[in-house]
This record gives structure tokens, sequence and C-alpha cells, in this order.
């Protein structure tokens, strides 16, 4: 079994992805990082640094570019490489946010193969990593099976496939039969992705083809445990999920690693969406969730957090 943490701009940060590896991710990969910003940016940038920091104690990490350039996209792809830390690069081909792909790249790629097949040529020619790409089903129509056939027959090494196309954004279903069709044409593993929120999901998700490794965004926010929760269940353990203490504890540990690596001020902004993912559909939550978003320290934050699961234990206990 391969359980992979999803590239999340703004989430995938190394703290996020230590605590996920902590809790059995087999693998996680980098928030995007534009080529082009990267090697325009300042030697001593701030916001370079973080977005390629790895934390030692984290496990197999690939770093994610985003771009249209083919000779940007190797560059950067082997600066990123000589910084031997990240075992594999990921291309972007798959997001579908307006600042991506409005210019040109991240899903916008699906509608050009031909630059799609010279960037996975010059990236290939420029590092020694293994090279995995991430694409969506197509712009406005699924293309998944014949295009990752091109990017197999060009040099990558994995393609991740999230079942949806450009235009779903990220509404209705991830079309798991399709994703399914894209692993029948290639030789070179699949990594399925889109709308695994539970280990039932990736029980029927993994019932419909033996995918390489399955990749879990949406549904590992707040719930780093997914990963463990699903290794366990699928050896037959019954798993207990953190109650709300533990939920609380964990959530304190990221916002304190987060402190001391980004700074108080940023990881009291930054933990705020990360707490209310953490404490969502827990009775009160909403309640919390508000007062959060006004605390200007952790010191208050682990205050009113730890008043809230001191009081949502007792309503499990008495309730
Ligand atoms: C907030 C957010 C940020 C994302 N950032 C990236 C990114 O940087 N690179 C990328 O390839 N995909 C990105 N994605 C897409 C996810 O990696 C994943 O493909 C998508 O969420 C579907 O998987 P899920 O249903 O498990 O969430 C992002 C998705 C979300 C919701």
């Amino acid at each position: 079994m391969n359980l992979q943490l999803a590239p999340l701009a703004g989430i995938s940060d190394a703290v996020y992805r230590l605590i996920c590896f902590e809790n059995s991710a087999d693998r996680a990969t980098t928030e995007m990082i534009s080529a082009q910003g990267y090697l325009s940016a300042p030697k001593n940038s701030t916001a370079y640094r973080l977005l390629t920091d790895k934390f030692q104690e984290e496990g197999e990490l690939y770093a994610q570019v985003f771009g249209k350039d083919a000779h940007l996209l190797a560059d950067a792809s082997k600066l990123l490489k000589d910084m031997g830390k990240f075992q594999g690069i990921s291309i972007n081909m798959g997001c579908p946010a307006h600042k991506v792909s409005g210019g040109g790249s991240g899903v916008a790629l699906m509608k050009n193969p031909s630059l799609a097949a010279e960037i996975i040529r010059s990236v290939r020619k420029s590092v020694n990593l293994p090279i995995s790409v991430k694409i969506r089903l197509g712009w406005d129509s699924n293309i998944a099976p014949s295009f990752a056939k091109m990017l197999e027959s060009e040099g990558a090494d994995e393609v991740v496939i999230h079942g949806r196309t450009r235009v779903q954004q990220f509404s209705g279903k991830a079309d798991w039969y399709a994703m399914a069709e894209v692993k029948k044409s290639l030789n070179i593993p699949v990594i399925a992705n889109g709308d695994v929120f539970s280990p039932e999901d990736y029980f029927k998700l993994i019932k419909i083809c033996p995918f390489d490794g399955v990749m879990i965004g949406r549904g590992a926010l707040g719930r780093p445990w997914i990963f463990e929760q699903i290794k366990a269940q699928a050896i037959g353990e019954v798993y207990d999920p953190p109650n709300v203490k533990e939920i609380v504890d964990i959530a304190m540990r990221h916002a304190n690693m987060l402190s001391d690596w980004k700074g108080e001020d940023r990881a009291v902004l930054e933990m705020r969406k990360h707490f209310s993912w953490y404490i969502k559909g827990i009775r009160g939550a909403a309640e919390v969730r508000r007062k959060l978003n006004t605390l200007p320290n952790l010191a208050q934050v682990e205050e009113l957090l730890y008043s809230f699961a001191h009081h949502s234990q007792k309503e499990e206990t008495y309730g």
C-alpha cells in the first residue's frame, strides 16, 4: 500500500507533512513552486526557503514545480535536485486555478500536448530523479489516457491522476472509472487522486482498480491520521480516531512547530484554517472558530482549545 499526502498550496508545508509522515503517510509533495519565480528570486528569499525547507524527520518527498517554459522548468528542477533532499520532481499539469492555468501552466498544458512533451523531455534531461506528472482528466473533456501515454513515452516515471476536468474545478465527483482507464493504458505507476475522505472511500477506489498508490488531499485536512487509519483497517485492526483532547494535542503541536519555524505571528494566522479543520464536526466548533479568529497569540489559543476539549469530553462522558 502506498498512501501519499497531496501537494496543497498553503497547507502541505514541512510541519504538516511531518505530522502526516508521523501518521504513516508514505510520501508527500511540496506546495507548488513557480519555476520562474524560484529562479528569479533573490538567494535569501524567505518565501522560497520556506517552500523548499524539509525537516530531517520527513519521509519521501517530491518537490513540485509549475510553469510553462520547458527551460525554466528544467533549470528549477535541477536547482531543487541539487539541494539533495528531494526524492523526486512532480510537474504540475493539473492546477485549475486561474492565476496558474490562465497563464498557460498547470492544467492548461493538457491543451498543449506538444509543449507538455517538450517540458518532460527538458526536465528528463536535466535531472536524474524520478519524474511524476500530476494531471486531471483534461480541460473540458477526458483526454487523460492518451495524454498520460504521451507523458510516459516522453520519459515520465509516474502519473498522478485527479479524476476531474478543469471545467469541473472541484465540483461533482472524481471519476474513479476514468482514472482506472489511465492505469490500464500505462506501464509506469499510476497514482489515484480525488475524493478519498475515509477508509471506506479508499477501499472502494482500489476495488475498482489496483492503482499503484493513492494520494489524499482534502481528506487529510485536519485529519492527518487518515493514513494510519486506512493502514490499520486494511490489516483488520480496529482504529480509534483521536478524541477531542487528543485532537487538540495534535493541533497545538502543529501550531507550536509552525511557530518555531515561521514565527508566532504567522503561525497564529496560518493555523486558523487548520484549527477549523481539526475541530470541524465537534459540537460548539463554530463558536470556537469565531473566537479563534480574534486571538492574537498561541497562549490564548491553547487556553481556548483545551477548555473546549474539556467541555466536549465532559459531554462525551455524561452527555
Ligand atoms: C487548497 C488546495 C491547494 C492545492 N494545491 C495544489 C498544488 O499546489 N499542487 C497540485 O498539484 N495540486 C494542488 N491541489 C490539488 C490537490 O493536490 C488534489 O489534486 C485535489 O485536492 C483532489 O484531491 P482530494 O479530493 O483528495 O482533495 C490543491 C487543492 C487544494 C484544495
